[in-house]
């Protein structure tokens, strides 16, 4: 009897101490947004998905980390990884000279751009130079937004979601809307976008990459390290052909 309950107590333990083990993993604090297709949206079930959410779940791995995503605002996400709210933030976010100033960036995962996106009865905007005095939606706090209100004479509105820029020209509130080429191939690709078209070539060549606190390089070399790891065993090309075939 004395035995048994001696066996037991140390399986108790082990057990206990396993446990211990799994909760002390490291956990990544990830901020993301929450309405930009296919890299970051709200599924059916409430859940936050898509390419950088996969991605930084892999990653988080690779580097020996359990990813906590968090969903916020755009404009939210370089202020709460300046106050160490969050460890980073992935969410398809250009690498810019002026964000450089107050974040780190990882190396580029993805090679992006701005495209012009008008109605498809709009005949009279054919590219970025026919903006002049028209009205433009963008997100706020995004390269969108900085290439829209550098058109001369355009008035210019910004919304908290891109989702929300678009309904705005479906609704022909404003004449065109600015935003990255991905999310824009892959909206019009939706019910939503099917009245909608690009006009122009590709403005700007934008990488994105994961922003980190100043104060953690540590971070920025465990994720580079994971992403060329991830890059090299099929692991990229993987998430890459869910979310982009
Ligand atoms: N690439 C653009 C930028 O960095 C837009 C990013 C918007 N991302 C988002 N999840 N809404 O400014």
């Amino acid at each position: 009897m004395k035995k048994l309950l001696t066996i037991l107590m140390i399986s108790l333990f082990a057990v206990a101490t396993c446990c211990y083990a799994a909760d002390k993993q490291k956990v990544l604090r990830v901020g993301t947004e929450g309405a930009f297709a296919p890299f970051e949206f709200i599924d059916e079930k409430g859940q936050i998905t898509g390419f950088d959410v996969d991605l930084i779940r892999a990653l988080a791995e690779q580097a020996g980390y359990k990813a906590d995503v968090q969903v916020m605002g755009f404009d939210a996400l370089i202020p709460a990884v300046k106050t160490k709210i969050l460890d980073c933030a992935i969410a398809g976010m250009t690498i810019t000279e002026e964000r450089k100033k107050v974040v780190l960036f990882t190396d580029s995962y993805y090679d992006a751009g701005l495209y012009v996106l008008v109605r498809k009865d709009n005949n009279d905007i054919k590219g970025y130079q026919d903006l002049d005095g028209k009205r433009i939606a963008c997100q706020i706090g995004t390269t969108g937004e900085n290439k829209s209100r550098a058109v001369p004479g355009a008035r210019v509105t910004s919304y908290n979601t891109n989702v929300e820029a678009c309904m705005e020209l479906v609704a022909k509130g404003v004449d065109a809307v600015i935003n990255d080429a991905p999310v824009v191939a892959f909206y019009l690709k939706s019910d939503a976008g099917k009245n909608c078209k690009i006009v122009g070539d590709l403005l700007e060549a934008e990488q994105y990459g994961i922003a980190i606190h100043k104060d953690n390089p540590k971070l920025v070399k465990e994720l580079n390290k994971a992403l060329s790891v991830l890059r090299k065993n099929g692991t990229y090309n993987k998430i890459f052909n869910k979310w982009f075939n």
